[in-house]
């Protein structure tokens, strides 16, 4: 069986679909999971729940992330974030990969399995097969009380609210940004400094006002979600913190509009890939203003000569791009739960053209309870 929403029971505020209203409260959403958690005073957060004590926490010497489809991605995020701002080596795996590769368990590992369902059989069973073995385990959980926050040791409730469409949108970025406060907790035990904290704490509380402005340029991703919404196949790029945005964003457009599409980091084109390059394939990049936007600039120069369409998701205009989205900036390290956003409401579009059931996509569940 699976989980399902009784869909009647929640209102759709005047939205067409659960999607759009789901991806349109994502600024309310953001500012309930970080509601009461932000610490001033020394420039970290508060996690009630976490169940980790300081001392415990930095004896951690990796942590590993466990999930299925966008929890994954949100995971891979998070890794990424934890690895930046708490200096700890982190990386994220798919929760249905891990539990049937007979996993080393390691006690100085923490492991944090994301879930909105908390229902998720394959992250159940990697979190019960981790417990069998003494590892240690938090949970990233939306559905307070689930399988997986009760199974797990403590964690980080996302306060997205009940999800009711199939493709996820606002627990998918209400998990960033419970990573992006476990991340800041964990650097603050550690050596990130009270000026990266500060700096970390304005940016989250600029995130909501950042998310309603990109939901302004909603009309005009409307108008180019039409033009791709043709195309046989998409390729999504992305490099370093834009590579899980890629992902994401890929598997976003194939759940909802049905169209082929693969993301892989910017640097691997090169290896092969780029032979699927031609008029017909558009593609997305992730160009954030960061250290490696001269590195996605030659991308996008290399995509052009081979007659590629491009639509980028950037800070700023890009001249190689046929197409830019400009979205807020916000830190580097927080600037994946925005980039994001534009390419929910993309997918969202392209599937309303195409006349797709957008909130039970054919063949998908909201949770997948069974193997
Ligand atoms: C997301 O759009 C998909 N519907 C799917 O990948 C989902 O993220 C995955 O099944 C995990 O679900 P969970 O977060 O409830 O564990």
């Amino acid at each position: 069986t699976t989980v399902e929403w009784e869909a009647e029971s929640y209102d759709m505020g005047g939205h067409d679909t659960y999607m759009h209203k789901e991806i349109a409260e994502q600024a309310d959403a953001v500012d309930r999971v970080l509601r009461g958690r932000l610490d001033d005073r020394f420039a970290t957060v508060r996690l009630g729940g976490l169940n980790l004590d300081a001392r415990e926490a930095r004896t951690m010497r990796r942590v590993k992330i466990l999930g299925c489809g966008s929890a994954y991605h949100a995971g891979q995020i998070g890794a990424q974030m934890i690895e930046e701002l708490a200096r700890i080596p982190a990386d994220a795996e798919p929760a249905s990969e891990f539990r049937y590769r007979n996993p080393v368990v390691d006690p100085d590992t923490l492991y944090i399995a994301v879930s909105q369902s908390g229902e998720t059989y394959d992250t159940l069973a990697a979190v019960q097969e981790l417990k069998r073995k003494g590892g240690r385990v938090l949970g990233v959980v939306n559905v307070v009380g689930s399988a997986i926050a009760r199974e797990t040791d403590g964690g980080v409730y996302v306060h997205a609210g009940p999800e009711v469409c199939v493709v996820s949108t606002k627990c998918f970025t209400n998990t960033a940004v419970a990573f992006a406060l476990l991340a800041l907790h964990l650097g603050r035990i550690r050596d990130l400094s009270v000026t990266d904290g500060k700096r970390i704490i304005e940016g989250l509380r600029r995130l909501p006002g950042q998310i309603a402005e990109i939901m302004e340029g909603e009309e005009r991703i409307a108008k180019l979600a039409a033009e791709f919404a043709d195309a046989k196949s998409m390729m999504f790029v992305g490099r370093v913190r834009g590579f899980p945005v890629a992902k994401e964003a890929s598997l976003k457009l194939k759940e909802v509009s049905y169209i082929h599409a693969e993301a892989y980091p910017a640097s691997e084109l090169k290896h092969g890939p780029l032979a699927l390059i031609e008029p017909e394939v558009p593609t997305v990049a992730i160009v954030p203003d960061d250290e490696l936007l001269e590195k996605n600039r030659a991308t996008l120069e290399e995509i052009k000569a081979r007659s590629g369409r491009i639509l980028a998701v950037a800070h700023s205009e890009q001249e190689k791009a046929d197409d830019t989205i400009v979205v807020p900036r916000n830190e580097p390290e927080l600037d994946p739960v925005l980039m994001g956003i534009p390419l929910q409401l993309l997918a969202y579009h392209t599937a309303l053209a195409l006349g797709r059931d957008i909130d039970k996509p054919r063949n998908l569940a909201k949770s997948v309870t069974v193997e």
